[in-house]
């Protein structure tokens, strides 16, 4: 059901296809831990384009391609006729001529979206400024893993900007029944259309969505806490003065203390400790977040195989 098409957003996607993505991706986790061949993308080639830094996006799609059986391309923009001015549209038009599937981290979500509607190939986001949908798919399944397979009725709180992973969480959190709080400073509330259409989502799952200013309020008996850094890629001169004013809204030890007693804390990475979150809370739940970090190579070969194999 999801062949051929592309993953821009875990709001375009079903309840349905929330479910089979995360069922996949434990049953691929499972037969790479036993050692059990899974190539079903053998011959096909995945095109990564960057144009952002990545550690874990590109080391988990370029090995996951090669568990599948295929093969990956780094594609810097500084390399591609894109970096000197070749429009999307003729480079997705010339790149689905030779590749079976494209991942794009960028900034402008329009991009994404451009290059999807002229590429006649599966186009996966892998990260833009307002989505990162690959990221909080594998927190799913990590939340999976560590609460049981019903995510129904948990209460997820994130503690930090409203940015990107703030924006596929509610999404997430809306396609599985959770109860998601964001707790951000009033001028970086998530996005309000986002939190429109996660509102849409809820209401076929029984999820709920609620934005407050107050880190204390969101993290009450949560089940889990999330955070993310607080100045995203494209963002570094900010820095400095996000620093300020996001200190409130740090995951440390009394924040935690609020939280339900079996909570986890999450984090997609990389982490600025002292910052978003301290070194002995991150340290403390470094088994949920390193799964977490390794859950990105089993949930996208399952996208993987989803959209691209026959
Ligand atoms: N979490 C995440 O996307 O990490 P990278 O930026 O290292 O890919
Ligand atoms: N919000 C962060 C996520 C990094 C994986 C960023 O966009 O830089």
């Amino acid at each position: 059901m999801l062949k051929g098409k592309d993953l821009l957003s875990i709001h375009e996607l079903s309840v349905g296809e929330v479910e089979t993505i995360l069922d996949l991706a434990q049953e691929l986790k499972a037969m790479q831990k036993a050692g059990i061949e899974h190539r079903v993308l053998a011959g096909k080639t995945l095109g990564m384009i960057f144009e952002k830094s990545s550690t874990r996006t590109r080391v988990s799609f370029e090995t996951g391609m090669f568990q599948l059986g295929g093969q990956a391309l780094f594609l810097s923009n500084r390399d591609l006729q894109i970096g000197r001015g070749e429009p999307i549209k003729d480079t997705a038009r010339v790149l689905s001529r030779y590749l079976d599937g494209v991942m794009i981290r960028t900034f402008e979500h329009s991009k994404v979206e451009e290059f999807a509607k002229y590429a006649d190939i599966p186009v996966i986001n892998a990260l833009t400024d307002l989505l990162h949908p690959c990221q909080a798919l594998t927190d799913l399944l990590t939340i999976r893993e560590h609460k049981g397979k019903n995510l129904e009725g948990l209460k997820m709180a994130y503690v930090g900007d409203g940015n990107n992973m703030t924006h596929s969480l509610m999404y997430a959190a809306a396609k599985t029944g959770m109860h998601f709080v964001a707790a951000t400073p009033a001028d970086y509330a998530p996005d309000a259309e986002v939190r429109r259409r996660a509102e849409e989502d809820a209401k076929e799952t029984g999820a709920s969505i609620a934005l407050v200013t107050d880190p204390f309020a969101a993290a009450k008996d949560a089940d889990i806490l999330v955070t993310d850094t607080w100045a995203s890629m494209g963002q570094e001169a900010e820095h400095e003065a996000r620093k300020k004013i996001f200190a409130p809204y740090q995951i440390n030890k009394n924040l935690l203390a609020v939280a339900d007693k079996r909570a986890i804390v999450m984090h997609c990475l990389p982490a600025y400790r002292g910052e978003e979150i301290t070194d002995d809370v991150m340290e403390s739940f470094a088994d949920v977040i390193f799964d977490e970090a390794e859950n990105r190579l089993h949930t996208q070969k399952a996208i993987l195989a989803l959209l691209m194999a026959d």
